[in-house]
């Protein structure tokens, strides 16, 4: 008999699932709150998806819907993305993004070639970016390009004649973790998405961060702007000034955005019924911590009930003794990203008739 004191705790005891974060009730909620219309998700179908702008709130709430029937039945009889390649190509380090798109693409039956290093390709040799997306077009189906450059993703726009998303260039965009962050809301209200909350009940929405600096908060503010008829206010919370550049506010406040910059948040934290916090923006070839000495921990001022969101990876502003609180939707979140991931990817390619109960009309697939 071996000796059990030398087996670690964790060892000893069987997984163990939440509710909330594994459970398909809430997936199963936001299905019902929208009817499912496929229109919105055809006009996707070969679509490259660069900024949160491409997005409206209908194609939002049909990607959502889509995403909540991936979550709620994993398994797939007929995977819609069978016989289809995805290029994975992350010239910056990535856990969630990179990781979560390819588990999506791979729950929906399709094969996948993954770059993480340029030096491996003929980029270590000069080649252009417009070169390597020539050569991509014979190669995959799509394309999800993370790269330290804001223009690099048009680069290879030039050539390629296959889908790209961006999964984050330099401090511009990260759309699809945008639509992750709206998917968790959306899961956790779905009312918020439909628009049904009444005057009392509209949101109030922290979020920690420097907009001009980080690409997660651009693009979450933009597709928050598609929803403020359910938004009481947003406010940026930001120790330093000049984190909200003035073309910005001025978009955000024309979509009807209600916004306003503080520098410190223990006052207004009980406010919040949605607080997102980040810390930091990869800028070239490291990373920047902007958002000072703010840190939430179990101790916080939150208000029953509020959910905090983080796009990960988290530094100590987000401290661990949340995990365990109803607070924590944050783990939810970077879960949701690979069924919200399984919509977008499935509208791109044509594959959207698959699995919908209401086909449209839409060029048809000669790959089916
Ligand atoms: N949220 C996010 O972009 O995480 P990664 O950097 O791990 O991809």
């Amino acid at each position: 008999m071996f000796d059990q004191s030398k087996i670690h705790p964790l060892l000893k005891q069987a997984v163990v699932s939440r509710d909330g974060i594994r459970g398909i009730e809430r997936p199963r909620n936001l299905m019902e709150a929208v009817p499912e219309d496929a229109e919105p998700l055809r006009s996707l179908a070969g679509m490259h998806i660069v900024s949160a702008r491409q997005f409206d709130r209908e194609k939002i709430l049909q990607l959502g819907r889509l995403a909540a029937s991936y979550e709620t039945q994993p398994d797939l009889i007929h995977p819609p993305l069978r016989g289809k390649i995805l290029v994975s190509a992350f010239y910056e380090p990535s856990t969630r993004t990179r990781l979560s798109f390819e588990s999506a693409w791979h729950r929906l039956g399709g094969d996948i070639m993954s770059i993480t290093d340029p030096n491996t390709t003929g980029i270590a040799k000069g080649e252009s970016l417009s070169d390597v997306g020539e050569m991509f077009n014979n190669y995959g189906d799509v394309v999800v390009l993370r790269d330290n450059s804001e223009d690099s993703v048009y680069s290879m726009l030039d050539s390629l004649r296959i889908p790209i998303i961006n999964a984050g260039n330099g401090i511009d965009e990260h759309p699809t973790q945008a639509l992750a962050d709206i998917y968790a809301i959306m899961k956790w209200n779905p009312a918020f998405g439909t628009g049904q909350l009444s005057e009392d009940e509209k949101l109030t929405i922290g979020v920690i961060g420097t907009p001009n600096r980080m690409r997660t908060v651009r693009s979450l503010l933009l597709l928050l702007s598609l929803f403020s008829d359910s938004i009481r206010k947003v406010y940026i919370v930001n120790p330093a000034r000049n984190v909200l550049d003035d073309d910005q506010k001025q978009e955000l406040e024309k979509a009807g955005l209600n916004l306003e910059v503080v520098h410190k948040f223990r006052d207004i934290l009980p406010e919040m019924d949605v607080v997102y916090i980040n810390s930091i923006a990869w800028v070239g070839d490291s990373y920047e911590t902007l958002t000072g000495d703010i840190k939430l921990t179990s101790k916080s001022q939150l208000k029953p009930g509020a959910i905090i969101l983080h796009p990960l990876a988290r530094g100590e502003e987000l401290d661990e003794s949340l995990d365990g609180t109803e607070h924590n939707w944050y783990f939810s979140q970077a879960r949701g990203a690979v069924f919200i991931r399984m919509a977008l990817l499935t509208c791109l390619v044509h594959r959207i008739n698959l699995v919908v109960d209401s086909p449209v009309d839409q060029p048809e697939d000669k790959n089916q």
